[in-house]
């Protein structure tokens, strides 16, 4: 009896096994409605959320084009990643086309995710809610802008042109005009706050090299003048983050930390490829480009490793990922996509939601939104001139027909 049991035990673990771990997509049963989720690429950006005691940021997975917002626990967590939310916002192709590159910031009291994406080759920050919509804020002229969110005080701090603040939380575009200029010129790409001073990381003037700059949020309409260095050095700044008492930025080859009122550095940590740095708490976390992310004690300079999705780490051998339902399908055979519309892109089912016009939430060609008295713009369903509700079909006043297209005349 004892030995069935173990029988049947090691004939049931191993029949989970077969089930659920997998290498290409047609092991998990039922392609393309399910997928073999294999290790996660980390995109750059790195953000904490001390409510839950979380890293927040960007992956996917190896070989898929989805995105989510994810978290990992900072202790504990066994690096083990959890989805929070899809990305919706990309747009595959075509001239709206958009694809996010980083997790730009997050506030933890309103719970707002901000990201950066390359639209048309510009770059947008915006944010991005679970529910899918996105709005698009900034649009810098420069690969990154400095962004500093004060939520205690609801201001925001920028320094894309001049160094700025709007007396609010800034959550929608139109922002321009209603900032006062605290430094005219005071442009920066990282931008950190101790109490009422501020720090401006930007590159030397020369074009390469760092400095950073200190100045006041009291000041009104100053020069940039009125900024004090506090460090220059020829390294190429990468990522920047602060503590209460030091500054810590990153090149190429080292995480480095500036003493915040003597401005002397010194190298933190010899490590190549740092792709993203964060400071919480006496520990700087860190990312790299072979989608690592390591937790540093800058006391100690003891360091560990939270995640590893480097092609040589063990959750990448052949075999070892795991099955999963295509995002947005769920039931046994993964084909259930109930709240939503069945979207083909790249021989890839995807399951988005309706909107209140019946339409997806999201598309990439016009007979997705009821042609002829629908269209698809920018990857958002929109009716025709003066149509709305159902599939686009009321109008209040007369429709005539021309080429095969309505025309609502009020
Ligand atoms: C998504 O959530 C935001 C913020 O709560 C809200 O303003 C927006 O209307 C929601 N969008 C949809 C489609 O529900
Ligand atoms: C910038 O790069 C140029 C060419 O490599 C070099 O001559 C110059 O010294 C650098 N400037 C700084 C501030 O590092």
């Amino acid at each position: 009896m004892k030995v069935n049991l173990i029988l049947i035990f090691l004939i049931t673990f191993v029949l989970i096994k077969i089930s659920t771990q997998c290498n290409q997509d047609w092991e998990c049963g039922n392609a393309p409605y399910t997928v073999c989720l294999k290790q996660r690429e980390i995109l750059p950006g790195l953000q904490i959320d001390k409510n839950n005691g979380n890293l927040l940021l960007l992956s996917n997975f190896k070989g898929k084009t989805e995105k989510f917002i994810c978290s990992l626990a900072i202790s504990g967590g066994n690096g083990n990643i959890q989805n929070e939310f899809q990305i919706t916002s990309d747009i595959e192709g075509g001239s709206g086309f958009r694809t996010i590159n980083r997790l730009y910031a997050y506030l933890e009291s309103s719970d707002l995710v901000y990201t950066r994406s390359s639209e048309r080759l510009s770059a947008v920050i915006a944010i991005n809610y679970p529910n899918g919509t996105y709005n698009p804020i900034w649009y810098p002229r420069g690969f990154n802008l400095g962004l500093n969110f004060d939520e205690t005080n609801q201001k925001t701090y920028s320094c894309e042109f001049d160094l700025v603040v709007y007396n609010k939380l800034i959550t929608n575009g139109g922002i321009y005009g209603s900032e006062e200029y605290l430094y005219r010129n005071g442009r920066c790409q990282f931008l950190g706050r101790v109490g009422q001073n501020l720090y401006l990381a930007d590159r030397d003037f020369s074009g390469n090299g760092t400095v950073i700059r200190k100045g006041v949020t009291t000041c009104r309409e100053c020069q940039i003048s009125q900024l004090t260095t506090v460090h220059s050095s020829n390294r190429n700044l990468k990522g920047f983050t602060h503590s209460e008492t030091d500054l810590y930025y990153s090149d190429e080859n080292a995480i480095y930390r500036v003493n915040i009122n003597s401005g002397v550095d010194t190298v933190l940590l010899s490590q190549s490829q740092t792709q993203d740095l964060v400071y919480h708490s006496g520990y700087i976390y860190f990312t790299t480009m072979d989608h690592k992310i390591f937790k540093l004690n800058v006391n100690t300079l003891n360091s560990e490793i939270l995640y590893d999705g480097s092609s040589s780490s063990p959750t990448s051998v052949s075999g070892s990922g795991s099955c999963a339902c295509s995002p947005g399908f769920k039931g046994a055979q993964c084909n259930q996509c109930d709240s939503g519309n069945i979207i083909w892109s790249g021989g890839f089912p995807e399951c988005i939601n309706l909107d209140q016009n019946g339409f997806p939430s999201k598309c990439l060609y016009d007979w997705q939104c009821s042609i002829p008295y629908g269209y698809c713009s920018n990857s958002f369903c929109q009716c025709r001139s003066n149509f709305y509700g159902n599939q686009c079909q009321s109008c209040d006043g007369t429709v005539s027909w021309n080429s095969g297209f309505p025309t609502c005349a009020l």
